[in-house]
């Protein structure tokens, strides 16, 4: 590796327009360095997206996850509102809970802290002889929490624009499908040995369609079939639009539901498919939504989580839980096929001995996500 890897002579030719580009070099994969920088001008200061507000619909219900090396703690309160805070306890840092579930308060495993879900320490056994000792003062520490439409992002940076400024023109843009009362049915989580951007790279571009999901996508939505459309938008996103017959989300052959009613324009004929920077892939197509949402643990670990959402109106049929297994097959092989090429594109990488490449003209998302990490991994004013 080169010296000072945040010089900006090393990506000179990234930043070139996207026909004229290459490729980042390897250790923007690989390095522990590069990692860390994304972590502290990236994933501290951005609303990271975690799902949806209808896994924890009732109080008392709760998620953890695990984001950039902090852990997590997601709750609806006993007045239903919606929490976030760190997993760690305030007497001597312990993790509280993990997994999910549904519970009046949170105690801790190690010396019995209760916390109620609003995050007030509650009681601390034994604490009367510690001088001054105010449970007041060691309530959890509270992450910043907001939604769009039942979809759950979080921030580390008290000083972050709201969310609605970071989404821009994306609520107006899914409108349609956020419209008709999205249940996620299914959340499956996947652990990657690879980089968080070699996955987000593969979401946003068709180019392995015809290699990787020869036998799958490739059968009802070719490139050739397929328009990939590159769609101008404001806000913190990228997006392209697909127009193909049928369901972007079906195995061909497979029945289907019938399309959202409430969908209007382009979303009726084809797929809009989002990126929000820095990492997450949403999908809405005729008669579903689903994401990919990334949680990054260090340059070659990743946790991927699927979820898959429908309309109120097809959940509510009495053939969806058969119905839907075609969706569940297709998003399960394909998933695989994907996870497997980025592992074997990670290998690769870590080569000690590597070069750089090129971009494809279907790869230009591919190019937009990393120039837009370069604008801040590189930033000499962060
Ligand atoms: S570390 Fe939690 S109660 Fe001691
Ligand atoms: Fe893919």
């Amino acid at each position: 590796m080169r010296s000072d890897i945040f010089d900006p002579s090393h990506y000179a030719t990234t930043r070139l327009a996207d026909s004229e580009a290459e490729t980042l070099p390897a250790w923007a994969y690989t390095s522990p360095e590069f990692y860390e920088r994304e972590v502290e001008r990236i994933f501290m200061k951005v609303w990271n997206f975690i799902g949806r507000a209808d896994h924890i619909p009732n109080p008392g219900d709760y998620f953890t996850i695990e984001l950039v090396g902090i852990p997590v703690i997601v709750v609806r309160d006993d007045a239903g509102r919606l929490r976030a805070f760190v997993n760690s306890c305030r007497h001597r840092g312990t993790v509280l809970v993990e997994g999910e579930g549904n519970g009046r308060a949170f105690k801790c495993p190690y010396h019995s802290w209760v916390y109620a879900l609003d995050g007030e320490l509650l009681g601390a056994p034994e604490m009367q002889k510690t001088s001054n000792f105010d449970c007041a003062q060691y309530p959890l520490l509270p992450v910043r929490l907001e939604t769009w439409a039942g979809f759950l992002f979080i921030n580390f940076d008290a000083k972050a624009e709201p969310l609605t400024t970071y989404l821009g023109d994306l609520p107006v843009n899914l409108a349609g499908h956020t419209g008709s009362q999205l249940v996620c049915t299914r959340r499956k989580v996947y652990e990657l040995n690879c980089n968080w951007k070699l996955f987000a790279e593969n979401a946003k571009e068709s180019y392995h369609i015809a290699t990787v999901h020869r036998k799958t996508i490739n059968q009802y939505a070719s490139v050739e079939v397929a328009r990939y459309e590159y769609v101008p938008v404001q806000g913190q996103y990228a997006m392209n639009y697909a127009e193909h017959p049928g369901s972007m989300a079906l195995l061909k052959g497979d029945p289907g539901f019938p399309a959202i009613a409430t969908l209007e324009g382009q979303a009726r004929h084809g797929t809009l498919s989002p990126f929000i920077f820095p990492s997450t892939y949403v999908a809405a197509t005729i008669d579903t939504l689903w994401y990919l949402e990334l949680h990054p643990h260090g340059p070659d670990r990743t946790t991927l989580v699927h979820g898959a959402c429908f309309p109120r109106a097809s959940v509510e049929r009495p053939d969806f839980d058969d119905v839907v297994q075609g969706y569940y097959r297709r998003w399960d092989i394909t998933i695989d096929e994907d996870n497997a090429i980025c592992e074997m594109q990670q290998r690769g990488l870590s080569s000690r001995i590597n070069g750089r490449g090129r971009f494809c003209y279907r790869e230009r998302v591919v190019h937009q996500i990393d120039n837009w990490v370069l604008d801040r991994v590189l930033d000499p004013c962060s």
